[in-house]
Order: structure tokens, then C-alpha cells, then sequence
């Protein structure tokens, strides 16, 4: 079901005329590889995917792509788009909110309904709010970092995915949110099956319905049982009054659950490989852990947790970089191309943790910039800093060429990250 090569030469044909995008094991393993060329073409790229998932266009850079996330006529809300503007031929087998609702949250829905959803929420992760969370975050980090001491103790090999940057942020989400520690090894068995590319129908409606069971559930233990925790508030402003009703309030738990670990293992895990394939940035942040702070954000620049995600729609005709986009048609912004677009970010394909990298678009733009992103950030600077300081002979344990990461055209995350600790 690939279509398309690996190598993706320039085509020379102009932008609207649709070129397969080469989504083959190799996109996956060097995504870089192929938006390089698609940029270097143009801002905009009519794209035709494998598997039968129709067309879209394609931003691959930072000026279009900045532009494209903050306007309001490429909209998020893909029921509406089905209803009214997308050509059933076009979009072919892509998949669209066919999920027991889990996706009627805020990041796919647009102002009013946005506005309201993200009101909801943001004041629980201002960055006022989030650093009180700092001590407890240390405490598990502290307590990860023991048992990978433990386990890489004799320079045996430890997986730093599976011991400690998937633990972590699903750890802090789901005391966050008030999620029973019994239960959180079989969530996160659903998400990883529920964001997997290559499901078939049945496989996703199931994992979807133990999800959305699992959430039911649980809302009613907090009716019963008020905790101190995010989703009893939540639970609450749905009870208070018309603000959310029970299939958005299920959507806004399975939204941040999900948003709330899937990234960020990836800012921890794609920025200890980082480091380790360039031992002067490795060595310069040891020397220096004052940079830790800017040095996250060079590794969200630089390789960040997402790969060709935010979808979007065009509710009316569209002019993007001198591209006309007609209406109903789907548009990818591409945040890991406009990341690296030299335009914008000079040598972007060297990683440089000195590099002013503020601006970057590692968490999007606009009304969906991720409301999650000081708690990322936050979970970032303490997971660097004590990585950093406990482990002094860190190296990888395995061959740089044999590091895979996940066949997933949404994340950008590796399966395994094999280390020596000595
Ligand atoms: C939205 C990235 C961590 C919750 C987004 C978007 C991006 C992003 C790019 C916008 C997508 C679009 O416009 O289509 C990341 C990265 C993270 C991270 C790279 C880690 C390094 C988190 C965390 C949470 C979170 C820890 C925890 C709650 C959300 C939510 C939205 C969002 C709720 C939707 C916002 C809206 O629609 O207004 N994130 N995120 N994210 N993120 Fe994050």
C-alpha cells in the first residue's frame, strides 16, 4: 500500500498538480529527507497519500506555516467539514471522528465551541499553576531515574522510552487529572493502539470503546467520589451548568490524557538522542545547565514530537504563499518542516542549544497553541537537568543507524532508545 518512492526528487511541476508523498518506511526514519525537497520547491504542495487516504496540501514552510495556523478559514472541526465542505472522492479512506466521540474536543472544533472548551481548562496550566506541580514532578522523576540506576546498574542496557520518558509525563498527567495509578498501565495500552497509523476499522472502534468505557466510568466514580484532581472540576463544570455537555467532558479527558503523554515522551527521548549524536551540544549543556530552559525549546526546533500533523480544512478558497488552496480541500502544516525551513532558523539542521530558537512552531500557533505547553516545558527542564546530572558516562547502546522510530505519519517518536548509563 506505499505509494512513491523514498527519494523524493523535485518535480519541477507546479504546486496544485498533486505528487504522491512518499510515506514508505524510510519518510518515517529521515521525515526531514523529504520535506526538505517539498521546500525547497515551494511553500505549499498538492500531496497524494498512500493506503488510499485521498489528497491534501502540504506547508512545509516557516512563514506559510505560521500563517497558515492562525487563520481562521482553515478550520478544525472535521465533522463540519464532512457535513459541508469536503468531497467524499477527494478525502478517500482518511478516517474522520468515527469514535464513540471521543474527538468532539477542543482540538478539533473551532470558535464558539473552541473558545468555551479551552476556557475550561486553561487556567489549570497557566505557568503559575503548572510550577506548583514542580516538587511532585521532581519526586517522580527522581523516582524513575532510581529505578533506571537500578536497572542499568553493570552498564547493562536500559530502554530510556519504557523506564522513564513514557512514564513520566503519563505519571504527572494522570495524578493531574485523577487517574488511579491500577489503571494507568491499561490506558496507555488503548492509546498506543488507538494512535497507531495503520489500524483497520474494527481494531480502532474497539480500542476507541474500552477508552471511552474506561472515561465513563471514571466520571462517575468522581461524581460519587469528588477528588481534588482536574477531571472532578471538570466534572463539576459540567454539572453546574451548560458549559460542557457528557460527550465533550468524556472528549476533554480523553484530549488531555493523550495530548498529555504521547508528545511529551517524545521531547524527552527525540532530545537525549539529540545529545547523544552531538556530544559538543551534550558536553556545552553539562558545562552549563543554566541553558537548559532554552535548550529545550532547540530540541522541540530541532526534532520535535510531531511529524505531519494539525489537519486542518479550508471552509472557503484559500491564498497561501502565492498557492491557491480551493474550498474543502485538507492542508497538513508540516511543524517539523517549518522548523527547519533555513529561512527563518540559519544551519536549522544543526542542533545548537545556545540558538535563540523562541518561535518555533513545536507547539503550534495561534488559537490551538498547545494549552499544554508549560507543563511540557516544565516536565522537559527537570527530566534534562537530572538525566544530565545523575548519569555523567550516558551513551547510546546501540548503533545511531539502528535507533527506529514509529511508523506514524501524526508523531514523531521513537520506539526504543537502547542506553548505557556507564
Ligand atoms: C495542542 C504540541 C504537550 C495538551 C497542541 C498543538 C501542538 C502541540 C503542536 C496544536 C495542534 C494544532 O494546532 O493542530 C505539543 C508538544 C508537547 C505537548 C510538542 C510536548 C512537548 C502537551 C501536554 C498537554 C497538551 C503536556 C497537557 C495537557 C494540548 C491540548 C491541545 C494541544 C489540550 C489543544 C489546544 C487547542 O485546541 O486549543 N499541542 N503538546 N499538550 N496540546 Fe499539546
Amino acid at each position: 500500500g506505499v505509494v512513491g518512492s523514498s527519494a523524493a526528487e523535485p518535480t519541477g511541476a507546479s504546486p496544485a498538480s498533486s505528487v504522491p508523498l512518499p510515506l514508505d518506511a524510510d519518510f518515517f526514519q529521515d521525515p526531514e529527507a523529504v520535506y526538505s525537497v517539498l521546500r525547497e520547491e515551494g511553500p505549499v504542495r498538492k500531496v497524494v497519500f498512500p493506503l488510499g487516504w485521498g489528497e491534501a496540501w502540504i506547508v512545509t514552510r516557516y512563514e506559510e506555516a505560521r500563517a497558515a495556523l492562525a487563520d481562521p478559514r482553515l478550520l478544525k472541526n472535521d465533522r463540519v467539514a464532512v457535513a459541508q465542505y469536503l468531497d467524499p472522492e477527494q478525502i478517500g479512506e482518511f478516517r474522520l471522528g468515527e469514535d464513540e466521540g471521543l474527538l468532539v474536543h477542543m482540538l478539533s472544533s473551532d470558535p464558539p465551541d473552541h473558545t468555551r472548551l479551552r476556557n475550561l481548562v486553561n487556567k489549570a496550566f497557566t505557568s503559575r499553576r503548572v510550577e506548583a506541580l514542580r516538587p511532585r514532578i521532581e519526586a517522580i522523576t527522581e523516582q524513575l531515574l532510581d529505578d533506571m540506576a537500578a536497572r542499568g546498574a553493570n552498564g547493562e542496557p536500559v530502554d530510556l522510552i519504557d523506564v522513564f520518558a513514557g512514564p513520566l509525563p503519563m505519571t504527572v498527567i494522570c495524578e493531574l487529572l485523577g487517574v488511579p495509578p491500577n489503571d494507568r498501565d491499561d490506558f496507555r495500552s488503548w492509546c498506543t493502539v488507538v494512535v497507531a497509523d495503520d489500524l483497520t476499522e474494527d481494531e480502532e472502534r474497539t480500542a476507541s470503546a474500552a477508552i471511552a468505557g474506561y472515561l465513563r466510568q471514571l466520571v462517575a466514580a468522581k461524581r460519587a467520589q469528588p477528588g481534588e484532581d482536574l477531571l472532578t472540576a471538570l466534572v463539576q463544570a459540567r454539572d453546574d451548568g451548560d458549559r460542557l455537555d457528557e460527550t465533550e467532558l468524556i472528549a476533554m479527558a480523553f484530549l488531555l490524557l493523550l495530548a498529555g503523554h504521547e508528545t511529551t515522551v517524545s521531547l524527552i527521548g527525540n532530545g537525549v538522542l539529540a545529545l547523544l549524536r552531538n556530544p559538543d551540544q551534550l558536553h556545552r549543556l553539562r558545562a552549563e545547565p543554566s541553558l537548559i530552559g532554552g535548550a529545550v525549546e532547540e530540541f522541540l526546533r530541532y526534532d520535535g514530537p510531531l511529524n505531519l500533523a494539525t489537519t486542518r480544512f479550508t471552509s472557503e478558497p484559500v491564498r497561501l504563499g502565492g498557492v491557491e488552496i480551493p474550498r474543502g480541500q485538507i492542508v497538513m502544516v508540516s511543524l517539523a518542516s517549518a522548523n527547519h525551513d533555513q529561512r527563518r532558523f540559519p544551519d536549522a539542521g544543526r542542533l545548537d542549544v545556545t540558538r535563540r530558537s523562541s518561535g518555533h512552531l513545536g507547539f503550534g500557533h495561534g488559537i490551538h497553541y498547545c494549552v499544554g505547553a508549560p507543563l511540557a516545558r516544565l516536565e522537559g527542564e527537570i527530566a534534562f537537568r537530572r538525566i544530565l546530572d545523575r548519569f555523567p558516562e550516558l551513551a547510546l547502546a546501540v548503533d545511531p543507524s539502528e535507533v527506529r522510530w514509529r511508523q506514524s505519519f501524526v508523531f514523531h517518536a521513537l520506539e526504543h532508545l537502547p542506553v548505557r548509563l556507564s
